[in-house]
């Protein structure tokens, strides 16, 4: 044990000793710079440390600031001491960021290959993070763990028409619930990863244009609710099953499909609620007699419908409950009974709704059809 630790300092010092000097000085002091990497993981930082400003240029594959207790990354300031060089991976993961100060160009030197926000607490997406200008031919963001909401279009806004070869998003594990159709508009991305598994996406909107160039959508282990308003999605035309067919998203809700992988449904799996499509009109044939016509629709428009009838005896025993498979229903004999309650139910795989009514026939003053019926309907038959 000590024999290895005393090789590795031995080691460190001769790796140290190779370093050219502008290299030692970039390395700000209580942060570790072996060759290529300046580390200031897990340093109790609250704010970027001041360091002097480097002289020639080189390369760094990582530049390490993760498990401090930043919660601004200043990119400017960053740059202070490593612009010019080239950069592959910033690693701000397990910090407390939620705000970026000043832009990523590559023109300015300022540029990376992968920037690493996992575990920081933006709420929102900072569109600063995208370079104005890109020159490395892959392309890393990651802000799992994080808490945004939504993606919008201002995503991209700074690179708008800009081409993102090997551009790999990793937004999992955030609170995503919205994403905006035209979010990956004016990008072209080749050969690109996009990974929103873990969120709250339940439903996305017909005029979602996926990422041009896309190659890989994850969308997986998300409550998607596979109704009506997400039937588009299965449609060939949209290349969406493409894209996702290396991790297939399933359907949360309605518990019909719960599990059930959203591109093997068919389109009329996708149901929505039965909803009232207006009034409850009554044909009156005459003072004793009338039809009721279930004022129910849904998409699709195939449903059960059932009616539950109500009607007290006229010689006073139990109440007579009918029930009835049909779209409209008929109801002779008010005159002997001057009270029914009627309900009609339509269900599908979204669940039902049930509409009710009651009639009351009020001798010399004829019918009353109250608004909200009085006469609850005891049992379901
Ligand atoms: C860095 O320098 C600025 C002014 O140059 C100073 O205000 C700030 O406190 C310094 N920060 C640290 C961590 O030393
Ligand atoms: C970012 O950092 C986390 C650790 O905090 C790590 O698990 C993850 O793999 C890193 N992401 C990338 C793209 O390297
Ligand atoms: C699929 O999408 C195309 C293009 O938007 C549209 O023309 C077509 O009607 C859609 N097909 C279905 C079954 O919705
Ligand atoms: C989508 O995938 C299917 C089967 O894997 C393939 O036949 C089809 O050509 C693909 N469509 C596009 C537009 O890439």
């Amino acid at each position: 044990m000590d024999h290895k630790v005393h090789l590795g300092i031995l080691l460190g010092f001769t790796l140290l000793s190779l370093i050219p000097e502008a290299d030692a000085q970039r390395c700000p002091t209580t942060c570790r710079c072996p060759i290529g990497v300046i580390d200031c993981s897990d340093r109790g930082f609250t704010e970027l440390p001041n360091v002097t400003r480097p002289g020639t240029s080189s390369q760094l594959s990582r530049v390490d600031f993760s498990n401090n207790i930043l919660s601004v990354l200043n990119i400017d300031k960053l740059f202070e001491f490593i612009v010019g060089l080239q950069v592959d991976e910033l690693d701000f993961s397990s910090n407390m960021i939620a705000e970026v100060e000043g832009t990523f160009d590559a023109a300015d030197g300022k540029d990376y290959e992968t920037l690493n926000l996992s575990r920081n607490a933006f709420t929102e997406f900072p569109r600063n993070i995208i370079p104005v200008n890109h020159a490395r031919v892959r392309f890393i963001i990651d802000i799992s763990y994080n808490s945004l909401t939504e993606l919008t279009t201002e995503m991209f806004a700074v690179g708008d028409d800009m081409t993102l070869p090997g551009f790999q998003f990793i937004a999992t594990n955030n609170m995503i619930s919205v994403i905006h159709p035209q979010t990956f508009q004016g990008v072209d991305l080749l050969d690109s990863i996009v990974d929103l598994r873990f969120n709250n996406l339940m439903s996305l909107s017909e005029d979602f244009a996926p990422p041009r160039g896309v190659e890989t959508l994850r969308i997986s282990n998300n409550p998607w609710r596979c109704d009506c308003n997400l039937r588009w999605m299965i449609n060939f035309s949209n290349r969406l099953v493409n894209f996702t067919e290396e991790d297939p998203p399933n359907c949360e809700t309605p518990v019909s499909v719960r599990g059930r992988p959203i591109f093997q449904l068919q389109a009329n799996d996708f149901a929505c609620l039965p909803f009232r499509s207006g009034p409850i009109r009554q044909n009156f044939v005459n003072m004793d007699t009338f039809v009721v016509r279930c004022p129910v629709t849904a998409d699709p428009p195939t449903f059960d419908l059932r009616w539950d009838v109500w009607l007290p005896s006229p010689n006073g025993a139990d109440p007579i409950q009918l029930c009835f498979n049909s779209e409209t229903v008929g109801f002779k004999g008010l005159q002997t009974n001057p009270r029914a309650a009627f309900r009609c139910t339509a269900s599908n795989n979204a669940g039902s709704v049930s509409i009710a009514l009651e009639v009351l026939y009020n001798g010399q003053q004829g019918l009353e059809v109250p608004e909200d019926p009085l006469v609850p309907i005891p049992t379901q038959c």
